[in-house]
């Protein structure tokens, strides 16, 4: 086993690290510059920061259909008949809110239950997102339940996944009666590490589960011979060897990207691999299209898109500031601003990555209605207060969102 999978189990932080900021060439040519070096050298580039950075603060570190010709679906109807980009839009404030109280709902972690971590102000849970030429159906379980019915959900990704996991969970939760007929079917507790969870709702067979898999990508070992520095590898052309248990899903949703930074791969002395052979000075851009170019290989090789229904969501922005990016500073309000945050490298590959796949895959591309929510983040009301947090999102909050234009959508459709 290579290093990366015994680091990965380790636990992590979500801290941007003080030295590296991980920074880009022209945005807009961000795909096809040479971002050469970018491991090693990445302090020193500073064009374009992304607020995201991990750093650690542990001992040793680390840690988203329909039948059409036009496969390219940005949720706006340009393949499903919707006459609605449900990601162009914006907050409005609903007393109604929030759906659910994460107290109530045993698979919200304790970690981004901020109300009961602490935080004091509660409007934050109250926006509604509104998009700007229709609505969003309002969210009846029953209605969703019924739709969901046999099925079986799957969220693969990071923590941010995870988050979606849960809120779809406590959602679904809220008008479940006899809550011991939700239960989890695998997987131990909810911790940072787990790489496999799956909670079922008996009365409906349903299953909702989660897969830890944060590159997609295979982590490899290091070759032969390759340079000290070499501490742990990515095999970019092998998917995640989990992968063969998403597939048999109806559901499946995508996200990667918070841990491509140059940072946390510095920090995990992480290399890449294609074909068994290192690319030394690979940058982090280019590697994340290669994986995810075999992500969509994968997809249009092992998935039947007329059973299964593929999305995958785009970047989560983050909000850290200050000099070094360091600073979280969680507002009370939603920014009036967007400070250039609706726009994210990482979302512009997984939309054009998309765009050229043969097979129907969805893009949720939640990158610029997060773009303003500094209020909605978990700060210091998490399970450790010492390391703020300006990444992940309270629950209930932003991505209970994610789940309502996912439900309006899926909806929409049958
Ligand atoms: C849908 O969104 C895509 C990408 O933003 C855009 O190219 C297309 O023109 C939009 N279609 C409609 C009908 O708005
Ligand atoms: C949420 O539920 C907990 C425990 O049932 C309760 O103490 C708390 O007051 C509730 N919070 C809200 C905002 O209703
Ligand atoms: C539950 O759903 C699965 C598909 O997810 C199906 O194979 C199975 O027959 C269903 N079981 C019942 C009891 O309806
Ligand atoms: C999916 O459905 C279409 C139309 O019904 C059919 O032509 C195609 O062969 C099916 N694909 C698979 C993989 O079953
Ligand atoms: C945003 O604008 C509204 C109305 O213009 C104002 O009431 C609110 O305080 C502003 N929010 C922030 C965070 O500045
Ligand atoms: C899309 O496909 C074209 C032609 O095969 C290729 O040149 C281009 O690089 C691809 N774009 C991405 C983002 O993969």
């Amino acid at each position: 086993m290579g290093k990366l999978q015994l680091s990965l189990s380790e636990s992590f932080s979500f801290r941007p690290s003080p030295v590296r900021i991980f920074s880009l060439g022209n945005y807009k040519s961000w795909v096809s510059q040479a971002f050469s070096g970018g491991l090693i050298v990445v302090a020193t580039f500073v064009f374009f920061v992304i607020a995201m950075n991990f750093g650690y603060s542990y001992v040793v570190v680390d840690d988203d259909f329909q039948p059409a010709v036009q496969t390219y679906d940005m949720l706006n109807g340009t393949a499903s008949g919707e006459e609605c980009n449900y990601f162009q839009g914006s907050w409005v404030f609903d007393e109604s809110y929030p759906l659910y109280n994460a107290s109530d709902c045993p698979f919200a972690e304790r970690g981004f239950n901020c109300l009961a971590n602490g935080r004091k102000d509660k409007d934050y849970q109250k926006w509604r997102w509104k998009p700007e030429n229709c609505d969003i159906r309002k969210f009846d379980v029953h209605e969703v339940l019924e739709m969901l019915r046999g099925k079986r959900v799957v969220f693969v990704g990071d923590s941010l996944g995870r988050t979606q996991w849960e809120s779809m969970i406590c959602l679904l939760m809220t008008e479940v009666e006899d809550k011991t007929s939700v239960s989890q079917v695998i997987g131990n507790r909810i911790t940072k590490q787990i790489r496999h969870i799956g909670v079922q709702f008996k009365s409906f067979n349903l299953t909702v589960e989660f897969y830890r898999s944060v590159f997609l990508v295979q982590p490899g070992a290091v070759p032969k011979r390759s340079p000290k520095r070499v501490k742990s590898t990515l095999k970019l052309d092998v998917l995640d060897d989990i992968s063969k248990k998403w597939i048999q899903s109806d559901i499946l949703i995508f996200n990667s990207g918070h841990w491509w930074t140059p940072g946390k791969l510095f920090d995990m002395r992480c290399y890449f691999q294609i074909a068994g052979k290192l690319k030394l000075g690979m940058s982090t851009a280019s590697a994340y299209r290669t994986a995810l170019t075999t992500w969509a290989s994968w997809v249009q090789n092992m998935i039947d898109t007329n059973k299964t229904r593929v999305f995958f969501r785009t970047f989560e922005p983050s909000h850290w500031s200050g000099r070094n990016h360091l600073t979280c500073k969680v507002t009370r309000l939603p920014l009036n601003k967007t400070n250039g945050k609706e726009q994210n490298p990482f979302s512009d590959t997984i939309i054009n990555v998309v765009k050229n796949m043969t097979v129907p895959v969805t893009v949720m591309h939640v990158t610029p209605m997060g773009a303003s929510r500094s209020d909605a983040h978990v700060g210091t009301w998490s399970d450790n207060p010492l390391v703020p947090d300006c990444s992940h999102w309270c629950l209930p909050g932003v991505p209970d969102a994610w789940n309502e234009i996912l439900f309006s959508h899926l909806l929409s459709q049958d």
